[in-house]
């Protein structure tokens, strides 16, 4: 319907829909067309190339031994991945010069160690270490850190990253025993309406490439929006940890849902209370799904040899459970100070040629008994 400028044009509107026009979408109102583009550049293939003949077994990855590489977009090393999502790592050394689009997907960010803003078209979020940033496809957004370098992980998703129904009500509440609330969700603080006419380059991922767009103005002009399409921010720390007197399954972690995968928040807490609880989780016949597990800290009460960055594959086909000693070590320890990101998938991971630089070749031998 018709908006008007204070010169009398009318603003143009924008549908952000993220599946056709039945899934969620929000309305934009902006001072320019988003269609106006007056030049544009292929940048490259960023088509991540799996490895398709490794061998099956338990991974761990160090990213300690990552350098300093790139922004916040081009700093990602894709190290695994599958046809539902990618698992990027980055140590950011620089900040993003220009704004950034991913049309091939909505985002899951992970900022491990610095705050920072997020300047987008839905409006400004304050970030802080320890976020997850949720980035609904389509999204024209800047990273700005306080601090570099940053460790972050990036999870490219093919389906939309949603909140577990199974916490909310039919309603899409959420509900009481959720591990977080709405309060938790921090969509954008404020809109910064910019309005010059500056040639300002975009850099858009779409099916598996980069493509540089330059447009006559500065693409925050959105006046005002409205509707369920948008960024927002959540962090680890707010995540509310469900325990019980016996041990509690991986489910009682998940964060967010994305089709074929969860991703899913190991934060401190107080430990199973039965006096004759084993606080370590059972070993796992694991034929359902690979979990990947980034470490924030050294301490992870059923893994040895982890260290702060690490991260850890156990692919389906082969059980997992914590190592020799670990089990035992646990038995009445009333609390852990764990702080993990995992990811489950459904279908396999495939690693990439990046992720093998970084392994630590002896993993698979740390449930050897006696070493
Ligand atoms: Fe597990």
């Amino acid at each position: 319907m018709q908006f008007r400028q204070p010169d009398g044009s009318l603003y143009t509107e924008q549908l952000i829909s993220t599946r056709g026009f039945s899934g969620p979408m929000s309305t934009t109102y902006h001072i320019n067309s988003p269609t106006e583009v007056i030049a544009w550049e292929d940048v490259g293939s960023v088509a991540p190339v799996y490895l398709e003949d490794e061998p099956l077994r338990h991974r761990h990855l160090l990213t300690e031994n990552m350098v300093p590489l790139g922004d916040a977009v081009t700093g990602r090393i894709t190290l695994m991945g599958n046809q539902d999502l990618s698992w990027s790592q980055a140590l950011i050394a620089e900040q993003m010069p220009h704004f950034y689009k991913n049309a091939d997907g909505d985002e899951c960010l992970f900022i491990h160690d610095a705050g920072g803003k997020m300047e987008s078209m839905f409006g400004t979020i304050t970030f802080r270490p320890g976020d997850y940033l949720v980035i609904p496809r389509g999204t024209i957004y800047k990273l700005t850190f306080d601090t570099l370098p940053v460790r972050m992980i990036a999870v490219l998703s093919h389906g939309p990253i949603e909140i577990p129904k199974r916490y909310r009500n039919e309603y899409g509440q959420l509900l009481e025993h959720a591990p977080f609330t709405e309060r938790d969700l921090r969509p954008p603080e404020e809109l910064p309406v910019h309005g010059e006419r500056v040639e300002t380059k975009v850099l858009i991922r779409a099916r598996n490439r980069h493509t540089m767009y330059t447009h006559p103005y500065h693409p925050l002009d959105v006046v005002g929006w409205d509707g369920y399409v948008f960024p927002y921010a959540f962090s680890i720390h707010d995540f509310s940890p469900i325990t019980g007197k016996l041990h509690m399954p991986p489910p009682i972690h998940q964060t967010f849902y994305g089709q074929g995968f969860v991703i899913c928040s190991f934060c401190p807490r107080m430990l199973d209370y039965h006096p004759d609880a084993i606080v370590v989780p059972y070993n796992h016949s694991n034929v359902d799904s690979d979990e990947v597990l980034y470490y924030c800290n050294d301490k992870f009460g059923s893994r040895k040899g982890i260290k702060e960055g690490s991260i850890t594959l156990h692919p389906l086909g082969i059980p997992h459970g914590p190592q020799p000693g670990a089990t035992e070590a646990a038995i009445g320890a009333t609390k852990t100070e764990e702080l993990a990101v995992m990811v489950d998938t459904h279908r396999p991971l495939k690693l990439t040629a990046d992720a093998l630089k970084l392994e630590d070749p002896n993993y698979w031998k740390s449930w050897i008994t006696g070493r």
